[in-house]
């Protein structure tokens, strides 16, 4: 098993210091930056903009890895490219020409990722799993930080891993929402190469500890 990619969600940072935030993440051996963006449309939930990802990205020594929540995404890429975005995630359930906008994500010069909700089977992906970077596996109902992890995300996790192995693609999958370290091994022994973490870095007592043990799970 490979060391797995950490990327903290600074949906759970304080936003009031958020240059002190990024500086943690900076100074931590997390992997990425991962950045959530939500319209209220597409989740029950707002989070943040561009000028907040142009922000983080001033300070960010880490990939942004910005998974965008929202209705009509191909309206924004550029835009998000532009903000700073290493790589941009958009959801199959908000996406009708799914093909059609990972083009013009890597044609912006961004990573591609596909993101699914909880109840969103993987054979979904399956005309698509091989043209993208990324898959970012729900593991809760997108929306909201801090809450409890779906356990069928595991099976989930062994499908889709099937699915890459079989197509000989190199899709990463990500996995997002209530990862902590009891989760974390058992994701990674499913197949899962990188865990976002919300809460369970940011309301640690030290965030840097706690980046560095999911870090150093096998
Ligand atoms: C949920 C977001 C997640 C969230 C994860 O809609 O996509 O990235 O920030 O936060 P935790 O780890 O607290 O569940
Ligand atoms: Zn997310």
């Amino acid at each position: 098993m490979q060391t797995p990619v950490i990327a903290p969600s600074i949906l759970a940072a304080d936003f009031g210091n958020l240059e002190r935030e990024v500086k943690m993440i900076n100074d931590s051996q997390a992997d990425w930056i991962h950045v959530d963006i939500m319209d209220g449309v597409f989740v029950p939930n707002f989070s943040m903009g561009l000028p907040v990802v142009e922000a983080v990205k001033r300070h960010a020594k880490k990939p942004l890895d910005v998974h965008l929540m929202i209705v009509n995404p191909d309206h924004y890429l550029a835009a998000f490219c532009k903000a700073g975005a290493h790589s941009i995630s958009v959801h199959v359930e908000a996406c009708p020409h799914l093909h059609s906008t990972i083009q013009q994500i890597k044609a912006l010069g961004c990573k591609a990722g596909v993101a699914i909700n909880p109840h969103t089977p993987v054979v979904q992906l399956e005309n698509i799993i091989a043209d993208i970077d990324l898959v970012c596996v729900m593991s809760v109902n997108p929306g909201f930080g801090g809450q409890k992890f779906i356990e069928h995300t595991y099976r989930k996790v062994e499908k889709l891993k099937k699915m890459i192995l079989d197509a000989n693609a190199s899709a990463l999958i990500e996995i997002d929402g209530g990862v902590n370290q009891q989760n974390a091994k058992p994701l990674l022994d499913a197949g899962a190469d990188v865990l976002v973490a919300g809460n369970f870095v940011f309301s640690a007592a030290n965030p840097i500890d706690v980046i560095a043990r999911l870090k150093a799970t096998h």
